[in-house]
């Protein structure tokens, strides 16, 4: 249980639970028994199923105090004896137990069995499920009571004719089933008033009076009860014979007023105890239903009573109101009755809506002149036998129950009651769990009855709850341990007004209300913060395994500070009431940040390589690409390259600022690799090369990996000589830009030349063929012309052709 009171106690506990791994012992240690601070057995008890009461005297009263409530087996370890442990859980005992019948019929019939156990009794302790089974079987062969009810309004008269020899047929179909068959036969109509029916003076002998197709019909009538349940089919059919159609005015019938009395009036239709109840309601119209008798004037409720007359009619037809669905439901239940509509095609879907209303019921189609009607029951009979569905009246309200339904497969299926598809003599089984929420008010009867529908079997379920400690029965008032002023109850003193104290030794002072406040840290908080007692104004702390428990109000410990990986205040300190109290050097809530700078020193003195701070004792690296426990990897670093310089010096030519130094060995631990020749095309390694005393060049590459080691790749040996001279660079770097300038112009020399040569060339050529052709030359021009004149001029064309010749 997680009362609000626990709340931030248990918030605490469960903290320190998860940062322990002793889960399993802090959950014994710190438990809601103890948390909830029970006063008595009673509050104990309803505190959680598995928390148990100490009521021996001397329990707790040594140098610490205990809590009385805690685990059983906690008691049992803290001394108490184990026959003053109160801790009652939930049991069931059987009363009455007797085995299935195999068959229905016979010499034995009043004793047919179709449930086991008949009875019994739970005893429960609020919270603690607990388990029973039962077992239902539809027996062979059980005797069966069918009311056939019919609908006698005009449009049934083909089917009266048909249902004439139904008896001897259904008699004998049934006969297949059960050795043990009765039926009855009941018809109605409607209410015998406006706007129901005719109720002008010349209708009221016959209201089909005037009516051409077929004129005689009787008075019309609310139920009237034929013939009640008797083995004698040929009664049956006698009594159909005798039937008459009658008339009514409007389309709905009143048949929902003869289901009811057919149900309710079990004397006069004669339904035995011990045997199934089929109602076969035959109709083919829809029925009126509970307020459509307003139209009539009624609003009288139906009272769900019998009301047939000596005549065996509904007498209060016309007094009452059509019955509820629901009452309608809850009176077949009652009387055990399978009501099956035989309606016709039309009114299937309607009354299907009926049957998810009212249990028990099924419907089937009708043909129209009732030919199918022995078809018809014998399936709805087979439907319903095939059928256990379990049903629980007069539930109360505090108890839960929940059924586990195992059929005929084996398989249980969690959460249904009920089973189908089964065969007659089939057994099922249902477990039902139970569970009590609370305790109810004393006095109030505390039974139920579980019973499958439509069965005459039932399992009576007698409840009685363990909410009291049996403790409580001898206790003592004014108890010389209770110094003679209060009840001793179960280990406990209940001081009279006025007196106070574990054993009611002390006396109250003036102000009456100082007892509670004097242990409440403040208004509202528990008393003595839920983890001690108090007493004469004073809390006595309870002992915890974990450690002490103290303050005035309880209020403290030394175990629920803050942790760090699981250690209290990191190792590095003291808990006080819920706070770290660092011991010298370290800082912080868990006291995890020490104050120590050594670790940040670098192996060249400098705090964090100079990039970066020293927090807790860590560095914080600042600059750019800096890593490592003191940053001292950074190949992107500005002075990467100067640093590195120094251990390439010492290590490989044992030269440079650290040469004959420990300090070589212990600051370049680097990998060092040496190649004839460097590749400079990673990118991730920094090239850096350096001029040396000989004026050599060395070159080395610098990487961090992954793996947190660096690696120097460098050249065996420094490169030497005029490659590498930074005057014979320039040399030939101006060198070759002079070669290339040289080279360029030499070909563009080369080029113009040629062309030029070919120009000339060309000119010459052209020069000597303008010689010979100086004849023909196209500036020369004839000094003669001819010219002839046309005689006829009446013609343009002619004469201008004329001009060209
Ligand atoms: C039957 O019930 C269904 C669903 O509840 C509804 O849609 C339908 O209209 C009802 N039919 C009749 C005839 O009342
Ligand atoms: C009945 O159900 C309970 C739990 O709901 C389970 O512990 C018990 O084992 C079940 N009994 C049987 C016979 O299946
Ligand atoms: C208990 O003591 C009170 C006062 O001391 C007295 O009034 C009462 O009658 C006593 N009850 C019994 C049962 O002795
Ligand atoms: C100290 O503990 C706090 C809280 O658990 C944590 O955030 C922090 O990282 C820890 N510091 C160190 C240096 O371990
Ligand atoms: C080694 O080198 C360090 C740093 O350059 C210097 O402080 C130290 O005096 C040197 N030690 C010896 C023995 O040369």
């Amino acid at each position: 249980m997680w009362s609000p009171r626990t709340g931030t106690w248990m918030w605490r506990a469960a903290l320190c639970c998860m940062l322990l791994e002793t889960c399993l012992h802090s959950a014994r240690g710190l438990n809601m028994c103890m948390s909830g601070s029970a006063t008595s057995c009673e509050e104990c008890l309803l505190i959680h199923p598995s928390c148990a009461w100490c009521a021996q005297e001397e329990f707790g009263r040594g140098r610490s105090l205990t809590s009385r409530c805690d685990f059983s087996q906690n008691l049992q370890k803290r001394g108490c004896e184990s026959r003053f442990i109160e801790f009652p859980t939930s049991s069931i005992s059987i009363l009455r137990n007797r085995p299935l019948s195999s068959k229905g019929s016979g010499s034995t019939q009043y004793d047919v069995v179709q449930i086991m156990p008949q009875k019994i009794s739970l005893s429960l302790r609020p919270g603690d499920q607990t388990w029973f089974g039962l077992q239902v079987r539809q027996v062979e062969d059980y005797p069966v009571d069918l009311y056939y009810l019919m609908d006698l309004s005009l449009s049934m008269k083909d089917d009266l004719h048909t249902i004439r020899n139904l008896g001897t047929k259904l008699a004998e179909e049934m006969g297949k089933l059960t050795s043990n068959f009765r039926l009855g036969f009941g018809t109605f109509v409607d209410k015998n008033m406006s706007p129901f029916s005719y109720t002008a003076p010349k209708y009221q002998e016959n209201p089909c009076n005037g009516y051409k197709l077929f004129p005689n019909c009787v008075p019309t009538f609310g139920f009237r009860h034929i013939l009640s349940l008797t083995d004698k089919v040929d009664r049956f059919n006698e009594e159909v014979q005798k039937q008459m159609v009658s008339r009514n005015r409007d389309a709905p019938e009143g048949g929902f007023d003869a289901i009811l009395q057919a149900a309710v009036c079990k004397e006069e239709i004669g339904w035995r105890k011990e045997a199934y109840h089929l109602l076969v309601f035959a109709t083919d119209d829809v029925p009126h239903l509970a307020l459509d008798g307003r139209l009539g004037g009624l609003v009288q409720p139906h009272d769900g009573r019998c009301h047939l007359n000596d005549k065996n009619e509904y007498s209060a037809s016309t007094k009452m109101d059509y019955p509820s669905l629901a009452l309608l439901g809850e009176k077949l239940a009652e009387n055990n009755i399978f009501l099956i509509f035989a309606v016709t095609k039309r009114l299937y879907v309607i009354y299907k809506n009926f049957t998810a209303l009212i249990p028990g019921t099924t419907v089937e189609i009708l043909d129209q002149d009732s030919k199918n009607v022995i078809q018809l029951i014998i399936t709805a009979y087979n439907n319903i036998r095939s059928k256990v569905e379990l049903s629980v009246w007069d539930h109360p309200e505090d108890i839960s129950l929940s059924f586990t339904a195992t059929c005929q497969d084996g398989r249980p299926l969690p959460g249904l009651r009920k089973c189908a598809d089964l065969m007659i003599g089939d057994t099922v089984s249902f477990n039902v769990s139970v569970e009590a929420r609370g305790c109810p008010p004393r006095g109030a009867d505390h039974s139920f009855t579980i019973k499958p529908v439509g069965f005459k079997d039932r399992l009576e379920v007698v409840v009685d709850y363990q909410c009291d400690c049996g403790c409580s029965r001898t206790a003592q008032t004014n108890s010389s341990i209770c110094s003679s002023i209060g009840t001793y109850n179960c280990g406990t003193c209940h001081c009279e007004p006025g007196y106070l104290g574990a054993r009611c030794e002390c006396q109250e002072g003036e102000a009456s209300s100082m007892y509670l406040s004097a242990c409440r840290e403040a208004e509202g908080k528990q008393i003595c913060s839920g983890r001690g007692e108090c007493s004469c104004n004073q809390c006595l702390c309870y002992e915890s395994e974990f450690g002490k428990i103290y303050g005035s109000f309880c209020e403290c410990d030394d175990f629920s500070c803050a942790r760090h990986k699981g250690i209290l205040c990191s190792g590095h300190g003291e808990c006080h009431c819920g706070e770290c109290k660092c011991h010298a050097g370290y800082i912080g809530d868990n006291c995890n940040c020490s104050m120590e700078t050594s670790s940040c020193i670098s192996g060249d003195g400098r705090m964090c390589h100079g990039r970066g701070n020293c927090v807790c004792g860590r560095c914080q690296c600042t600059e750019p690409g800096a890593f490592g426990d003191t940053c001292e990897k950074c190949p992107t670093c500005p002075d990467a390259c100067g640093t590195k310089r120094e251990c390439i010096e010492c290590r490989l030519f044992n030269s440079g600022r650290l040469a004959d130094n420990q300090t070589c060995q212990r600051l370049c631990k680097d990998e060092i690799i040496t190649v004839e020749t460097l590749k400079t095309d990673d990118p991730g390694a920094v090239l850096c090369l350096y001029k040396t005393d000989n004026d050599c060049v060395m070159k080395f590459t610098y990487s961090e990996h992954a793996s947190g080691t660096s690696i120097l790749t460098a050249l065996k040996e420094p490169e030497c000589g005029g490659g590498t001279d930074a005057l014979t660079v320039l040399l030939a770097v101006v060198g070759s830009i002079l070669l290339v300038g040289v080279v360029l112009l030499a070909v563009w020399k080369l080029v113009i030349t040629v062309h030029d040569r070919r120009e000339f060339a060309r000119f010459q050529s052209a020069r000597s063929r303008a010689r010979y052709e100086m004849a023909s030359n196209p500036l020369y021009k004839q000094p003669v012309s001819t010219h002839f004149v046309e005689t006829d001029f009446n013609m343009y064309g002619k004469s201008y052709n004329g001009g060209v010749h």
